[in-house]
């Protein structure tokens, strides 16, 4: 794709990866994904915002190939797919400076082996002439690493927000034109990446208010030309209390555990708690990953094997673990031939969740009568507690 413009001196370079479907060998991408780099042309100097993938670096390389200088390379963020391609880019524009956090710049020396010379470390809230327009850096740590900054440009009121507010969708458009689309890619990202870190982010946003935006430029998705849009959808994730809503990741080896999770289904769904089910043999986990933004309960489903919780069900846990999520309740449900230490190796593996733990139903072979009474029971204390806490809807 060629460089498109998006304003008065603002191009949108970079590539599209229509078939990629994995990211960091770990994030499903269903709809593939952009890394969207941004040439910002002023009067006496050009700044490139970002560079693309590794692998796709030929289609930004040819996009340059009519750019006579680049004084600056902005890198917001040191992961490769944003910067992998910042030393092809600097060998065609030697003179270019790298502009980066403090952090940032030894983040790149370490990823990509770039010389400390090579770099202008800028500080929070520091600004860059180009001439006629004004790259204002406001670092932003921990979206998702630590190192992270956006860029404002007052002149035309444009944040460049690099993963921040992105999306994994590949599409010939260049900026949204479907909202419900968005958001709903947005909220998957936000899960899979950005959940760990609510506090900070919350903090980020406090400091993007004072700003008058009217596009907002990530570098994966399309662009926001409503940033209410985006930016109150993350309000939303950062601060939203959890919903009367049960995420149910489950795993079952000869269809007991099964049994279980359609029984308590039922019994929650008639206690009008929602629940959204995520069979582990063939779930995407970013579907799971965007339950885990609102539940206000888990309930980990599982069969016992070689006397410990599913290696699925494992890693569900340690999924949820890792990402944080604000559920205030967790508890264990499944079946076993004969023994084991399924609740206690899984609720080792969740030191992360400030959850209470509720009562968990296991039970041996085929549920019986008093194990379906203990899951009814269970949906019902489910319900109470989140009743007690007022979750939304
Ligand atoms: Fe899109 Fe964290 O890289």
């Amino acid at each position: 794709m060629h460089a498109r413009q998006i304003s008065n001196g603002i191009r949108w370079l970079g590539a599209v990866d229509w078939d990629r479907r994995l990211f960091d060998s770990l994030i499903p991408l269903p709809d593939g994904t952009t890394y969207n780099a941004y040439l910002v042309e002023g009067s006496e100097k050009t700044a490139l915002l970002d560079t693309v993938d590794p692998p796709l670096a030929e289609t930004l390389l040819s996009q340059l190939r009519d750019v006579p200088k680049i004084d600056y390379v902005v890198s917001h963020h040191a992961e490769q797919d944003h910067s992998g391609t910042i030393p092809l880019v600097l060998e065609k524009f030697p003179q270019a400076k790298v502009v980066c956090t403090p952090k940032a710049k030894t983040m790149l020396m370490d990823l990509l082996g770039l010389a400390e010379d090579v770099f202008l470390s800028v500080a929070d809230g520091e600004a860059l002439s180009l001439g006629d327009k004004t790259l204002q850096f406001i670092h932003a740590p921990w979206v998702h690493w630590p190192e992270t900054m956006v860029t404002y440009l007052p002149e035309e009121r444009i944040l460049f927000s690099c993963d921040f507010f992105g999306s994994h969708i590949a599409t010939s458009d260049l900026f949204v034109t479907d909202e419900g689309r968005v958001f709903e890619a947005a909220k998957r990202y936000f899960a899979e990446i950005m959940m760990p870190f609510r506090a900070i982010i919350a903090k980020n946003l406090d400091k993007l208010a004072a700003l008058d935006i009217a596009m907002i430029a990530p570098s994966h998705g399309q662009i926001y030309r409503r940033p209410a849009f985006i930016l109150e959808a993350y309000k939303e994730w950062v601060h939203g209390a959890p919903r009367n809503m049960v995420a149910l990741p489950y795993v079952s080896m000869h269809g007991s555990t099964r049994i279980m999770v359609d029984h308590l289904i039922t019994a929650l769904v008639a206690k009008n708690v929602r629940v959204e089910p995520f069979n582990l043999v063939v779930t995407d986990i970013g579907k799971l990953s965007m339950a885990l933004v609102d539940a206000g309960t888990i309930v980990v489903g599982t069969s016992t094997v070689l006397a410990g919780p599913h290696p699925l069900a494992a890693y569900a846990a340690f999924l949820a673990n890792a990402l944080r999520p604000g559920a205030k309740y967790l508890s264990i449900i499944g079946s076993y031939g004969w023994g084991g230490k399924t609740v206690e190796t899984l609720a080792g593996m969740i030191p992360n969740l400030k959850v209470e733990v509720l009562e968990p139903v296991l039970c041996k072979g085929v549920p019986k009568a008093e194990t379906l009474q203990a899951l009814d029971d269970l949906a019902a204390t489910i319900a109470g507690k989140h009743q007690e806490q007022g979750f939304r809807e």
